[in-house]
């Protein structure tokens, strides 16, 4: 493994790796057990979108590596008053150890890995979010203490979360059933994947694909870039909501997770959403666990 740049390129025993890496550095840390495995590197994190969990939980977890982030906001960067992104992929492998960037286009991310010398990870596109679902499926694992054979179920629009989703958890071997409206599917080179895989479900109603969910998954109705959008997106995903009844046709002990932020009252009840308040957060802290694993694995010499 060279980058993160999606899902669709990690195999099942690349994401296992990374998630055992995960618990074993999540161990490290709540028994202050040293693990700096980053001593001396720098991350550098380009941000064209707002973050509050991506960009706090990659910039403590390299310091807790021994490393140092510098925040690199696209928009006081040359790269924001366009340079090309093929420059400062070969002038940022001269100063620093790796690149994690947050941006609207997969293809920025792609060219910013093959342009320049140094490990890429994508914080989020337009396209897909992998650090947010190797944390997923590392809470997941930690609540049921398995994920193959495990039923997830992801309402909502077919934007970057369902992406990413779809393809790693059928990659880890749960079932997928997806809940999008009409005009709000996945990407259509996500479903030709999946497509291949029996026990992948994509349905318009949210009641069918619940039943006998172990796992409820929800994302925003209007991504960042959408804003624009918002009002007739409302109406297109009325009824596109985990609440009460999406939970009484779940199994019993059916957990819910939101990548956050969340709206509540529009993709998740409030009262849901605090049910499900544990598993959510330990959610949100996971991302810092899942991509301190993904670092050590990209970015230490001794790998
Ligand atoms: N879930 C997530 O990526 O959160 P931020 O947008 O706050 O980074
Ligand atoms: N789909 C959301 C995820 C935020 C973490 C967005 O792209 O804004």
């Amino acid at each position: 493994m060279k980058h993160l740049l999606k899902m669709l390129d990690l195999s099942r025993e690349e994401i296992m790796e990374i998630l055992n890496l995960a618990d074993q550095l999540k161990y490290e840390q709540k028994h202050g057990i040293p693990h700096n495995h980053l001593q001396g590197k720098t991350l550098g994190m380009i941000f064209q979108k707002a973050s509050t969990r991506t960009r706090v939980s990659f910039e403590t977890g390299m310091y807790q590596l021994g490393g140092n982030a510098l925040f690199l906001s696209a928009s006081e960067m040359q790269i924001g008053r366009g340079e090309p992104v093929q420059d400062t992929a070969r002038v940022l492998s001269r100063y620093i150890d790796g690149i994690m960037i947050r941006t609207f286009e997969q293809a920025e991310v792609e060219a910013l890995a093959e342009f320049g010398s140094i490990p890429v990870i994508n914080g989020l596109t337009d396209f897909c979010h992998p650090c947010q679902i190797l944390a997923d499926l590392m809470t997941v694992r930690e609540h049921k203490n398995r994920l193959e054979g495990l039923k997830m179920c992801y309402i909502g629009d077919g934007n970057n979360m369902a992406n990413s989703l779809a393809v790693g958890c059928l990659k880890v071997g749960m079932d997928v059933s997806l809940a999008c409206p009409e005009g709000y599917y996945p990407d259509a080179e996500v479903l030709e994947f999946c497509k291949q895989y029996p026990n992948f479900r994509l349905v318009n109603d949210p009641i069918e694909a619940a039943k006998d969910a172990d796992v409820l998954f929800t994302d925003v109705w209007a991504s960042m870039g959408q804003e624009g959008e918002a009002e007739q997106r409302k109406l297109a995903f009325k009824g596109y909501q985990i609440n009460d009844d999406v939970m009484a046709v779940a199994k019993p002990d059916a957990m819910v997770q939101h990548c956050l932020p969340a709206h509540r009252e529009e993709e998740i009840t409030a009262k849901v959403f605090e049910e499900h308040a544990t598993e959510i957060f330990d959610e949100a802290e996971n991302r810092l666990h899942a991509q301190k694993a993904v670092m050590v694995m990209l970015m230490s010499d001794k790998n």
